[in-house]
């Protein structure tokens, strides 16, 4: 079975094709970094117009790059939500209206799901069942996964999500969008213990997780180091600020999730989302489950963040069981994962 997957959620446009027989066939890739820098973040209006542009090229290029022409795809896979409405429009319409003139069957997907599955997209996939730590922007879950679809929500985050807290901390660190990426390569040069940041609700039972305090204490920290070290900040200290809000971070996920693994009795952890392409929580996170003898898997970085591979993936797995969507299927810009 052969599937073109669409991914319009937010501020990537994104395709894929993926063969259940040979693997992922093709894909690519559009960031509009560029096209929201200046305005220091996602500006949706933006986003929907320019996924109206770049989405019919990119579909081109993968199906000739996986010599695929009508014939031979077997389904249609586009993201449905969670995401920005505007943009999540776009691959719903462009992809259903493509599936009804191919006379083909269109899948909407789940983009944590896609996130969730990424993984599989290895040549080694990771067996079921796992704990999943989906870190992206708008999310921060944990999630048992027993096998495809078979999804129970174990914590998630009440406020800002991870990826939310890397990316306002970059703001008030004057870093550029997107944050997280920055915000992390600042910290290598930081100089650890400098600082020492919260780790939150990690003193009470649970695996709900809150990052919106970290961001707090990143301005209150920022403020009294202004006042000690003056206006603009001395590059060091921003450095060493950053390394301590990353360290929270991080620790903070490795500790729900060692919760997670221990109340699930898993043995696999997966990382997915666009936060698991950060260097410090992948190797925080092998390190702290060896001890438990506990595997850890994340996808390659490509795929970490917002992909169309993961889209086709995840379509392919629904379109086997003979899911389909009827011509009327709507994006969700909110959809719980277990739905
Ligand atoms: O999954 P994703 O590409 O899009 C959403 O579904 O939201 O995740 C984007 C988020 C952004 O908040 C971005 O700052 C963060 O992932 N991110 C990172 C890194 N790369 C992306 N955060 C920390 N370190 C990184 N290396
Ligand atoms: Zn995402």
């Amino acid at each position: 079975m052969r599937v073109l997957g669409i991914e319009t959620s937010c501020d990537e446009t994104a395709a894929a094709v993926y063969d259940s027989e040979r693997g992922l066939l093709a894909h690519r890739l559009y960031s509009q970094v560029e096209l929201h820098a200046e305005y220091g973040g996602v500006v949706p209006e933006l986003a929907s117009r320019d996924h109206i542009r770049k989405l019919l090229p990119i579909v081109d290029e993968v199906l000739s790059e996986s010599n695929s022409g009508p014939d031979d795809i077997d389904g249609i896979a586009y993201t449905a939500g969670p995401g920005l409405i505007g943009a999540l429009m776009v691959g719903t319409s462009f992809g259903r209206s493509l599936a009804w003139s191919w006379g083909k069957p269109a899948v909407a997907v789940h983009h944590m799901e896609g996130h969730l599955l990424a993984p599989m997209l290895e040549d080694n996939p990771p067996p079921f069942p796992f704990v999943a730590l989906l870190v992206s922007g708008g999310h921060s879950q944990l999630v048992d996964v027993r096998g495809v679809g078979d999804y129970r929500l174990m914590g998630e985050s009440v406020d800002d999500a991870a990826g939310e807290a890397f990316d306002k901390t970059a703001k008030l660190l004057d870093l550029p969008y997107p944050g997280g990426p920055a915000l992390s390569s600042l910290a290598e040069s930081g100089r650890p213990d400098r600082y020492r940041f919260p780790r939150p609700m990690t003193d009470r039972p649970g695996l709900d997780m809150s990052f919106s305090g970290l961001k707090t204490f990143a301005l209150n920290t920022l403020k009294d180091a202004i006042a000690q070290h003056g206006d603009p900040l001395p590059e060091q200290i921003r450095a060493d600020i950053a390394l301590a809000f990353e360290q929270a971070l991080v620790e903070t996920l490795a500790i729900k999730c060692r919760r997670a693994i221990r109340e699930s009795g898993h043995q696999r952890l997966i990382l997915a989302g666009g936060v698991s392409a950060n260097t410090r929580l992948r190797s925080h996170m092998r390190e702290i489950m060896e001890k438990e003898q506990i595997e850890v898997r994340y996808p390659r970085l490509e795929f970490c963040t917002d992909n169309g591979a993961m889209i086709a993936y995840a379509g392919w797995q629904r379109l086997r069981k003979g899911a389909h969507e009827n011509l009327s299927f709507r994006p969700k810009p909110r959809w719980p994962l277990n739905e």
